[in-house]
């Protein structure tokens, strides 16, 4: 009975909450609900005797924007960790990206839905390249050129096809600039667009079935550079285009 009263204060006393002063960690709330950060923190905790807790506030961001480390994934999800230049905050960040924090993370059983990988590439993320047209001219010859299928902004909300995607999902897909750079030669546009100096003229035996969208690459780079600024979709899940 003593022996086990003697660990019990031994692991009180060592106990890190009540040692010192918490560092908070922001984390989305998906994250929060799976019950990972009840599963990790402690144990990072136990280890090192600082006390992580979930706080909105941080200075820890955990978030899905590219920025700092990736630390863990879900899906298709990646999760970063920004960290403060501060040393527990590091010690922290250390952990998780450590073999011992990585299995950490990968031993943990969500009660809902498939577990957190900690094993993972990351895709380099590119900046956005940067287009050098004129975004304004840009937004008008989208909606002259573009409007007449395709939602591209507040301007014609009401007005696109249906089943033509909106400029805002399209910028939400990673390779967005890529689909746009060659719009022209991608279906269906290939049949009703002429890009001066570039696309071939129509096969005067397959005439273009609708009025044409014939414009410069002048024109082109300039609906790049609206397009670049265009507010992504948020596309909480895996996109299906059709
Ligand atoms: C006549 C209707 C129409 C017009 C005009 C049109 N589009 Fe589209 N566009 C579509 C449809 C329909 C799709 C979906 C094709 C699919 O899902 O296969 C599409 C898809 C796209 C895609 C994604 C292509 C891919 O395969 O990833 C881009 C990028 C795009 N359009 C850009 C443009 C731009 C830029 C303009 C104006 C300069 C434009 N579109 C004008 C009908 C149109």
């Amino acid at each position: 009975m003593r022996f086990v009263l003697l660990c019990l204060s031994l692991l009180l006393t060592a106990s890190p909450s009540f040692a010192q002063e918490a560092l908070g960690l922001a984390a989305p709330r998906e994250i929060q609900d799976s019950g990972l950060l009840k599963h990790i923190l402690p144990r990072f905790s136990l280890k090192t005797s600082i006390r992580v807790v979930a706080d909105e506030a941080g200075p820890m961001v955990l978030a899905t924007d590219p920025q700092g480390t990736a630390v863990l994934a879900r899906g298709d999800t990646v999760y970063y960790l920004q960290v403060p230049d501060e040393a527990k905050a590091k010690r922290f960040a250390d952990w998780i990206t450590s073999d011992v924090g990585k299995r950490t993370i990968e031993s943990f059983k969500p009660a809902t839905g498939v577990p957190f990988s900690a094993q993972f590439d990351v895709v380099e993320v590119e900046e956005d390249p940067l287009f050098e047209g004129d975004a304004n001219a840009g937004a008008t010859l989208s909606l002259t050129h573009c409007g007449r299928c395709h939602v591209i902004g507040p301007q014609n909300r009401m007005s696109g096809l249906g089943s033509t995607p909106s400029f805002q999902i399209l910028r939400a897909l990673p390779d967005w600039s890529d689909r746009f750079q060659q719009f022209y030669a991608l279906k269906p546009h290939a049949a009703f667009t002429q890009l001066e100096g570039v696309t071939e003229p129509f096969d005067p035996e397959r005439p273009s079935p609708i009025v044409p969208v014939e414009m410069s690459i002048e024109d082109l780079d300039a609906i790049l550079a609206y397009v670049t600024e265009i507010e992504p979709a948020d596309l909480g899940a895996p996109l299906a285009l059709q």
